[in-house]
């Protein structure tokens, strides 16, 4: 299927694998609303969206108005040695959307990997707190620092922080409420983890590369509450799912609690790379010239950003989010009475997960079923790819524009790979050259 001279071959033949997670041979010519096209000029219905990137969908005419005029009339390329519109403007923006956070301030960078590294290295030194804790599963990046303070199995060749501890988040669909964890915490807190050694608790709202799993209600506020008694700042991860994603703006307002910091990313560009940090002024102003790159607040990126928090407002997306997610909810749910493979369903918005399992009953995992069925979709013209510890959730965080329609056309495509699945009709050898997640 992958011809000798075709874009997906010629990218193998000149491009690093490195930075590569692949799950078929997708390559790309150009995009449009919920849809890319590929090189043989086929449309595919993304599901993924760039892993939530393209929260608009892709050439939304607003943000191509945008940044073109950016591009026209630049001003300056950083926001280091001079500051400029875009960028002071975007910061208001954003911590409007946080009315219930006094005196906080806003970090730039590329990427939800060096957001999280800078809070993490900004609490550090802030506070004099070296210790940090963070989640079994949980992805805070793909740099050293954010690797440091991050828990997903894919990382195994990165070193942790030696102060970092790990603990587990807890998953309903295997029967876990989180007191367990909560003990555990308190034991360790009387034990081996002076609380007051300890700077932040960085979470994810939606643990979303480590499966996808919503946290057991409350949950998260207990927890919170815990480590606040210790002084302990508490950092909410948005980059997947904060946004209008989750169906509210942030997502941490599911869970009942306030973070101190807040790291968001990906969709916050719309497919171009800016990311934010929004924190405390005594941990934001902790020192100058502590954690830049040169072209961070870039002003094409603060357009784009600037642009898609309008689009979430005008187009009212978060509550397309709610609406349309509740839709797709209900379609894999459908779906879940009609194929063994799928042992659970669940998320927020457009956010949402479906774990893939050999034995319903027994719940157990399958990375061959999730990597099988991401293939098929794909030949069937879906995009969509899986996460988790154990490799066998299928993950789904399409365009926040996504239509009706759309999501009854990936709910028919989904269940037309799973059933193509379970008859066998995808072989082993076809999935062999993509390592996946
Ligand atoms: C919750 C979370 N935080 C941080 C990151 C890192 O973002 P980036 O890959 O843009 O650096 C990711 C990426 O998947 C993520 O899901």
């Amino acid at each position: 299927m992958i011809g000798a001279n075709s874009l997906y071959a010629r990218d193998g033949e000149a491009i690093s694998s490195l930075q590569k997670l692949r799950f078929f041979p997708l390559a790309l010519e150009g995009g449009n609303g919920a849809h890319v096209i590929d090189e043989t000029g086929r449309r595919l219905l993304d599901l993924s969206a760039a892993w939530g990137a393209a929260s608009l969908g892709y050439g939304h005419p607003e943000l191509v108005k945008a940044i073109a005029e950016a591009a026209a009339n630049p001003a300056g390329a950083s926001i280091l040695s001079a500051t400029h519109r875009g960028a002071v403007e975007l910061a208001s923006e954003l911590l409007a959307t946080l009315p219930e956070l006094e005196g906080h301030k806003v970090w730039f960078g590329h990427s939800g990997s060096d957001a999280n590294e800078t809070a993490f290295r900004a609490i550090a030194a802030a506070t004099g707190r070296p210790r940090m804790i963070a989640f079994r599963g949980a992805y805070h990046g793909g740099t050293q620092g954010s690797m440091a303070i991050s828990g997903h199995g894919v990382q195994a060749h990165a070193a942790r922080d030696p102060r970092l501890t790990l603990i587990a988040y807890p998953n309903p669909y295997r029967g876990e409420d989180g007191q367990e964890v909560l003990l555990d915490l308190e034991r360790q807190f009387a034990t081996t983890l002076p609380p007051h050694e300890v700077g932040a608790l960085f979470i994810e709202p939606i643990q979303s590369d480590g499966g996808l799993i919503v946290p057991p209600q409350g949950f998260l506020r207990e927890l919170v509450t815990m480590c606040r008694r210790h002084g302990i700042l508490i950092v909410s991860d948005e980059v997947k799912v904060g946004l209008a994603r989750s169906g509210l703006m942030h997502c941490f307002r599911h869970e009942g609690f306030t973070p101190d910091l807040i790291c968001l990313g990906k969709g916050l560009g719309g497919g171009l790379p800016i990311s934010a940090l929004i924190g405390p002024a005594a941990i934001m102003d902790h020192a100058t010239a502590f954690a830049m790159q040169t072209l961070h607040g870039n002003p094409v990126c603060v357009a784009a950003a600037r642009a898609v928090l309008r689009v979430i407002g005008t187009e009212q997306l978060a509550a397309n989010a709610a609406r349309i997610g509740g839709e797709l909810l209900q379609g894999l749910r459908d779906l879940r009475r009609l194929h063994p493979s799928i042992g659970d369903v669940r998320g927020r918005g457009l956010v949402l997960g479906v774990e893939l399992v050999s034995d319903v009953a027994a719940r157990t995992p399958s990375k061959p079923l999730a990597a099988k069925t991401v293939y098929r979709a794909f030949e069937r013209g879906l995009v969509l790819y899986y996460v988790g510890q154990n490799s066998n959730v299928l993950e789904l965080t399409p365009p926040l524009t996504l239509t009706s329609a759309e999501a009854a056309t990936a709910v028919r495509i989904l269940g037309e790979a799973i059933a193509d699945v379970e008859a066998g009709q995808v072989s082993d050898e076809a999935i062999a050259a993509f390592a996946g997640w």
